[in-house]
């Protein structure tokens, strides 16, 4: 069994947002032809695809690694009634195959991280059309100084850094910054961690004395853990731009 997947591929969402962030950040994009094409990249069990899709006209491609996770977006695309505007494809963000130019906007929640924001957004460019958008939530500092355990939530991820510099790395990689927010607490909490604790509680019961299952069962007790403790200094921001 692939435990970690048992805890992390069963929760609404594989990272922090909601709906209405994912509204917000699409309402910050000027109009779009009626017949736009909008490429996810990671997009999970593809709850921010589907809002997409009930927001936009055009048409939208999830694109992840994992099959499950593909499978999890035309399950949700189907209930919500969108799925004829959806396409799908299991691939590497990090040897994307479409032709140059392919999309109007290209949108990536919680997922750049594995390319790393600045190497993203460079990978990106080439797909997106001439004006075209980029809208990506990325993981920022909220406040200097950032404790040891703040650190510590961050530990796999070097660049995680301020919106200032974050903004930076947009103007550096050719984009026109347009807008930006930061994630509030909640959108970790709601869709997230409160259902991992659920699934946390779950799987404790069924998983006892197995070494793997309690490997993968603390280190998803200590993210939540260090999350409530010092969410006050990071969080993620979307960051919106135009080609
Ligand atoms: C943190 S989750 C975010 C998923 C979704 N956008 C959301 O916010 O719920 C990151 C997603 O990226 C996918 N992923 C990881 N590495 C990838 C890669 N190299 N190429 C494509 N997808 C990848 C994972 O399978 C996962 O679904």
């Amino acid at each position: 069994m692939n435990y970690f997947l048992e805890i992390y591929g069963k929760l609404p969402r594989a990272g922090p947002g909601s709906d209405e962030l994912t509204r917000r950040a699409f309402e910050s994009i000027p109009s779009l032809p009626d017949t736009s094409r909008i490429l996810d990249v990671g997009c999970g069990p593809g709850k921010q695809t589907v809002e997409l899709l009930r927001n936009c006209s055009g048409s939208v491609v999830g694109l992840d690694l994992l099959p499950e996770m593909i499978d999890r977006t035309i399950a949700e695309a189907e209930l919500a009634g969108v799925s004829d505007r959806l396409e799908t494809v299991v691939q590497d963000m990090k040897e994307m195959t479409f032709p140059e130019s392919s999309f109007d906007v290209i949108w990536s929640e919680g997922a750049i991280y594995n390319l790393g924001f600045e190497r993203g957004l460079n990978a990106l460019k080439k797909f997106v059309k001439p004006g075209g958008y980029v809208a990506v939530s990325e993981a920022v500092w909220l406040k200097p100084n950032p404790p040891t355990g703040a650190i510590e939530f961050w530990q796999d991820y070097p660049e995680v850094d301020t919106i200032e510099a974050k903004l930076d790395v947009v103007k550096r990689t050719g984009y026109e910054p347009l807008s930006y927010f930061v994630f509030p607490a909640s959108a970790w909490t709601d869709s997230y961690y409160d259902p991992m604790e659920r699934r946390i509680a779950q799987c404790e019961e069924a998983w006892s004395s197995n070494a793997d299952a309690e490997a993968v069962l603390f280190e998803a007790r200590k993210e939540i853990s260090l999350f409530r403790k010092y969410s006050d200094y990071f969080s993620y921001a979307f960051f919106i731009m135009r080609k």
